[in-house]
């Protein structure tokens, strides 16, 4: 949706969280959040961002709401830096500041990905409010405004695109960008099993910098991951769940031991994760091709076939009552919603 008075031109977007099968965890640039190795994820359709962006000339500077909430100072400037890029890219340093009105259909800071939908959100929105401001700057493509993404959340690079989606190592940062693989259009999907929804004690990206400073296994996991990532891309080519999934629930162990390994040590693992693990061991047990993994948090996301997540679900469900669980399914690119879908959803 564009309107067209410049002064409160506004865009509106919906981008979806993905779920990294090969994480990302570490920066060799932190300014430019180039990442220490490439990484895999899978586009989830049922946990999303929505987001509208407004030029407001009468803000003296941009201002971010979530849920109706005016955001503190830090989750603002991270917002503020990606449209600062985008003033910059589009040669409009004069442009009005801009009113950021976004809904998380995820739980927020909980581990669940909330920063990837709602940067790549942001750069979507941008790119075409920036693009409306001035349309004779040539069209930004998906590949560079998974750039912009980048620089807000290193995992929303990837929510630029929809499927499984892999974030290249790069040379540098015009090239460490979103590569669409594969629309994920065939038997996969995933049960989110949310054990706590709280904001998370560490966020990611101190987690990420303290394992990289500290961990006696960190030279270890950016090797052993290039190997799972390789894996992953020989299941994704032969559309073979178990060969994915391996390797998936692989790299996630690797992911925590360099926690483990960490000086001092920590883990976003909790007894409750562990059991739902052993659940998930046991359903394999018995002949479903369920498989685990787990990011910055103690919540355990299973992947399987769409045709056995209702037996998945169900188990779970029967097993883990005070969990809440999400069912997904691929998920696609960002889209723009229009006005009026805006305003049926938000008034
Ligand atoms: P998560 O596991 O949810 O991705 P992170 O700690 O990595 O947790 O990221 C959460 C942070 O991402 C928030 O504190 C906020 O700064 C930012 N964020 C999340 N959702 C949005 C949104 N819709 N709009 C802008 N920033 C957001
Ligand atoms: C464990 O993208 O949230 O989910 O780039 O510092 O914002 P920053 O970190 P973030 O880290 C995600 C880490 C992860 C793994 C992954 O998504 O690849």
């Amino acid at each position: 949706m564009v309107s067209q008075s410049l002064d409160t031109l506004s865009v509106a977007t919906r981008a979806h969280t993905n779920i990294a099968l090969i994480k990302y965890w570490g920066k060799r640039d932190d300014a430019l959040y180039l990442p220490t190795s490439t990484s895999l994820s899978l586009t989830l359709d049922s946990l999303y961002t929505d987001m509208r962006l407004t030029f407001d000339s009468r803000l003296s500077a941009d201002e971010l709401h979530l849920a109706g909430e005016k955001q503190d100072e830090a989750s603002t400037a991270k917002v503020a830096l990606v449209l600062s890029l985008f003033r910059e890219r589009y040669n409009c340093p004069d442009a009005s500041a801009v009113r950021v009105e976004s809904h998380n259909h995820v739980p927020t800071a909980a581990g669940l990905a909330s920063s990837s939908s709602g940067f790549a959100a942001l750069a979507f929105a941008a790119r075409a409010l920036f693009e409306a401001a001035r349309p004779d700057i040539p069209r930004m493509s998906d590949t560079e405004l998974s750039t912009f993404a980048r620089r807000g959340s290193g995992s929303a690079t990837r929510s630029i695109f929809g499927g499984f989606v892999e974030w290249s190592y790069g040379t540098g940062s015009s090239d460490s960008v979103a590569v669409p693989l594969d629309n994920a259009d065939w038997d996969v999907a995933m049960v989110v099993a949310a054990i706590s929804t709280q904001h998370k004690k560490i966020s990611s990206t101190y987690g990420m910098k303290h394992t990289a400073a500290t961990s006696a296994f960190y030279s270890l996991w950016r090797e052993a991951s290039e190997k799972d990532l390789q894996e992953v891309l020989a299941g994704i080519k032969q559309r073979d769940i178990d060969v994915i999934g391996a390797a998936m629930e692989a790299n996630c162990m690797k992911f925590h031991a360099t926690m483990f390994a960490a000086n001092p040590p920590f883990t976003y693992m909790t007894s409750k994760s562990m059991q739902v693990i052993e659940f998930v061991h046991a359903l394999r047990d018995e002949g479903v091709s369920a498989y685990f993994t787990m990011d910055a948090g103690p919540n355990v996301k299973i992947l399987c076939r769409r045709s056995d997540q209702a037996v998945v679900h169900e188990r779970l469900a029967a097993a883990f009552p005070d969990i809440t669980l999400f069912d997904a399914t691929p998920g696609s690119a960002p889209e723009l919603l229009s006005e009026q879908q805006w305003s049926e959803l938000y008034g």
